[in-house]
């Protein structure tokens, strides 16, 4: 399984990259807009920075702003030869799928996002989505189990034979990350917090303080 950081923070993007376990980054405009990064030519020098701070062979995702075809094809086409590491995110809607396809024939690797049904998710596969992003959180917020969309979703990519890789989004703490997991996705993107939340546990910290008085005993 994959782990994606779900930043615009370079700090973080930073942080996680130096544990050693960080796989790619996913942004979206709340997100560039939460650091300031305002501008055409602001934002393409952000992913740029981003490409380059997470190396070689991690995917970042890259959304589109447009919301029609012909915009988001436009758009892709930019974002995509900004660095090879862009992955370009397109919303679920008629018009994104349309442009999902197109890039699936253009070869440009693609993350599906919005997406908040199994429906949604099938869409996205049959147009050759490189990633699907169900949005956990947002779904567990209305009272609905997101969680139960990444199973379902695992269990139909599975018969179907589709490739796309689920990616699940809009994870919120370290169990969503351990129950994502035990669904079935292949990638996590969450806030740093969440991945640090995954270190914690009081007997690891007991653990080491006792293993470090008897050595100092022993050891004068
Ligand atoms: C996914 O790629 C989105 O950027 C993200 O996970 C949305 O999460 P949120 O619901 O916490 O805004």
């Amino acid at each position: 399984m994959l782990f994606f950081v779900d930043t615009a923070n370079l700090d973080h993007i930073r942080e996680a990259a130096e544990l050693g376990i960080l796989d790619g980054v996913t942004t979206n405009p709340s997100l560039m807009a939460k650091e300031g990064i305002t501008g055409e030519k602001e934002v393409l020098k952000h992913y740029r920075q981003i490409c380059e701070i997470v190396g070689k062979d991690r995917d970042v995702s890259a959304e589109v702003i447009s919301i029609d075809f012909k915009g988001m094809v436009a758009e892709g086409k930019i974002l995509a030869e900004l660095h090879e590491n862009i992955v370009v995110k397109v919303p679920m809607t008629r018009e994104g799928v349309k442009a999902i396809a197109h890039f699936t024939e253009e070869g440009i690797k693609t993350n599906c996002t919005l997406v908040f049904s199994a429906g949604q998710a099938i869409l996205a596969a049959k147009a050759g989505a490189s990633y699907v992003s169900p949005f956990i959180g947002r779904i567990d917020d209305t009272g609905w189990d997101g969680m139960k969309l990444i199973k379902d979703i695992f269990e139909i990519y599975g018969t179907a034979g589709f490739e796309t890789a689920i990616l699940a989004a809009s994870i919120r703490n370290p169990l969503h990350i351990i129950q994502a997991a035990k669904a079935g996705a292949d990638v996590v993107t969450c806030p740093l917090s969440a991945i640090l939340g995954l270190f914690n546990h009081p007997l690891t910290d007991i653990g080491l303080e006792k293993f470090l008085a008897d050595y100092n005993k022993a050891n004068g």
